[in-house]
């Protein structure tokens, strides 16, 4: 038995080491150490032997077994390395501009982003620049220079987040009118897209929202200019849509007025609409003639000149633009909600 053994191993050893791929070896590997393999049979023939050639074969067998273990585990990492110094060589067919095992996926931009750009864009065209100011004011800019009195609710600390007064988180981005008009003469047409922060939260108000405000001061400017502006702006968005100005109250402008827009989803006609609730009307934004006194708090002379302002909130926009009915799913961060854009 001794001699089988001795033949077995010899014959194993260079079988192992002439295994040309890793397949080979496993299949080697079976067949010799396997549950079912040749040293498995001798180890089972052991049982015919005395107990004390037992003992001394059994001794034997193991140790083959253990070379055997080692040789191949020595043959794997000789393989590896000879896989290895192909692919470094050049040799092996490994082509790195295959595409990878799993795809990157492509982002898209946030529905208000989309809606931003393109208001933005559009208002470009007819010549107004896009300027910018801090999301944390001073009470002067966001109110006092606005014409907004000590007593207005906008002023109370559950409308406005104060940080410190008089600094606080700006309500809307009418200040930067201020700050463009005292930095700058007119003729002045600019636009001032941004955040802006209320203490408020339901399904059409969340604590951070996004606006866009218009300037335009000059020496001729009337309303019928600023009707010409916005109804630009809203046919360009939405196709064509009449709007209708309902007389209304800011205590920058004089005179004031709401924009309503016709409704998308019945055209207008009101009949069993949910969305406008009937009225035909849906309100964009705000806007008027800039209000004697704010031009006088940035010491423009109020005979000479006149101007319009109007402000709007771009996730308004945006719900009527895509149809979506809760304000709150744009900051949900759901990318079920974001990927569809
Ligand atoms: N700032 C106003 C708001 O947040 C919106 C607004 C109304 C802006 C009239 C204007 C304007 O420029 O003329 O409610």
């Amino acid at each position: 038995m001794i001699e089988q053994i001795n033949q077995l191993r010899a014959e194993a050893h260079s079988q192992i080491f002439s295994a040309p791929d890793p397949e080979a070896l496993d299949r080697l590997r079976v067949h010799y150490i396997g549950k079912k393999g040749v040293l498995t049979g001798l180890l089972h023939q052991l049982k015919d032997l005395t107990p004390e050639k037992r003992r001394e074969m059994g001794a034997v067998l193991n140790e083959v077994k253990t070379n055997l273990e080692q040789d191949l585990k020595q043959r794997q990492t000789e393989l590896k390395r000879i896989v290895l110094d192909k692919e470094i060589s050049g040799a092996s067919p490994l082509d790195v501009t295959l595409p990878g095992s799993y795809a990157i996926n492509a982002g898209s931009l946030h529905p208000v982003t989309r809606v931003m750009n393109d208001v933005v864009q559009i208002l470009k065209r007819i010549g107004f620049s896009v300027v910018t100011g801090p999301e944390i004011e001073l009470e002067f800019y966001n109110f006092e220079a606005l014409n907004t009195p000590e007593d207005h609710p906008a002023r109370d600390m559950q409308d406005t987040f104060y940080i410190n007064p008089p600094v606080l988180l700006r309500s809307h981005t009418s200040p930067v009118q201020i700050r463009t008009m005292k930095e700058n003469r007119p003729p002045i047409q600019v636009i001032a897209p941004g955040k802006v922060y209320r203490s408020d939260y339901d399904l059409t108000h969340t604590p951070m929202f996004h606006q866009i405000e218009g300037l335009m001061v000059d020496e001729h400017l009337s309303l019928a200019d600023l009707k010409g502006v916005l109804n630009y702006l809203i046919k360009n968005l939405f196709g064509t849509r009449s709007l209708r100005f309902r007389p209304s109250f800011f205590p920058f402008t004089e005179p004031s007025a709401e924009v309503d827009m016709q409704c998308i989803q019945c055209k207008g006609s009101g009949k069993d609409c949910r969305l406008c609730k009937s009225t035909g009307w849906l309100e964009i934004g705000g806007c008027g003639m800039v209000h004697p006194n704010v031009f006088k708090s940035v010491g423009y002379d109020p005979d000479r000149y006149s101007g319009f302002a109007f402000g709007m909130g771009i996730e308004r926009i945006a719900m009527l633009k895509y149809g979506i009915d809760d304000l709150r799913s744009f900051f949900e961060n759901d990318i079920r909600m974001l990927e569809q854009f």
